[in-house]
């Protein structure tokens, strides 16, 4: 874990300074994940970064679990939390794949910015899914680099091999939808903002 998350401790505090790149589109995928929580939440969102997100939605429901595998985002987040008032996330250094517990105990998961970003992003749908409670609802916004019209989607598989920067996946829309829906989910709800930007989905694992 210590390597993976090296580059991501590398740049903390850079992100958190940074403002959100599309703000609008930002704002309407907490309103639609809005829609899917209530008071008696429990969220569980993996790569939670600096924890903008949870500490956003954290108010309207039971509780969250943040975790990430960056220690220096995480103290970051936990620093916003304390800010902010908000006493009803957990913060936890972890790979999702090191959530052993829990299983089938989650009513939404969030993985935003993330699912690129993993080893096997196959693998770490069927964790949420076995996360999730039946009924229970995945929250992802994913960069679906094989669609980019730009050369990145060239290069960034090397990534890999470059021991500084992280891995990044190079997948369709198209595969991403494959994937959750080979895992057994059904898709909600789909949106992208426009060309190459990052794909957001809402997928339930039926009841
Ligand atoms: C692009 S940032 C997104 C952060 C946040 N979700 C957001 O939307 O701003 C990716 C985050 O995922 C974390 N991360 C990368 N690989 C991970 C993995 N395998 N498991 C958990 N977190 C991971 C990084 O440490 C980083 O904080």
């Amino acid at each position: 874990m210590a390597s993976r998350s090296t580059f991501w401790d590398r740049i903390a505090l850079h992100y958190s300074k940074q403002p959100v790149a599309d703000e609008p589109s930002y704002q309407k995928k907490l309103a639609v994940t809005r829609e899917f929580l209530t008071p008696e939440s429990s969220v569980l969102e993996f790569g939670c970064g600096t924890g903008s997100t949870a500490i956003t939605h954290a108010p309207v429901v039971k509780e969250v679990l943040a975790t990430d595998i960056s220690a220096k985002m995480l103290e970051i987040a936990q620093g916003k939390a304390k800010a902010a008032g908000i006493e009803n996330i957990r913060f936890k250094q972890c790979d999702l794949a090191e959530l052993q517990s829990g299983e089938g105990s989650w009513d939404v998961v969030l993985g935003m910015s993330i699912l690129h970003l993993v080893d096997d992003k196959d693998e770490a749908i069927r964790r949420v899914y076995n996360l999730l409670k039946p009924g229970g609802v995945f929250v992802s916004s994913t960069a679906c680099i094989g669609d980019f019209s730009s050369w990145f989607k060239y290069i960034a598989p090397l990534f890999r091999w470059l021991p500084l920067l992280p891995n990044v996946a190079v997948f369709s829309e198209q595969e991403l939808k494959q994937s959750l829906i080979a895992a057994g989910f059904k898709i909600e709800y789909d949106w992208r903002p426009g060309k190459d930007k990052a794909v957001f989905i809402v997928a339930r694992k039926p009841e």
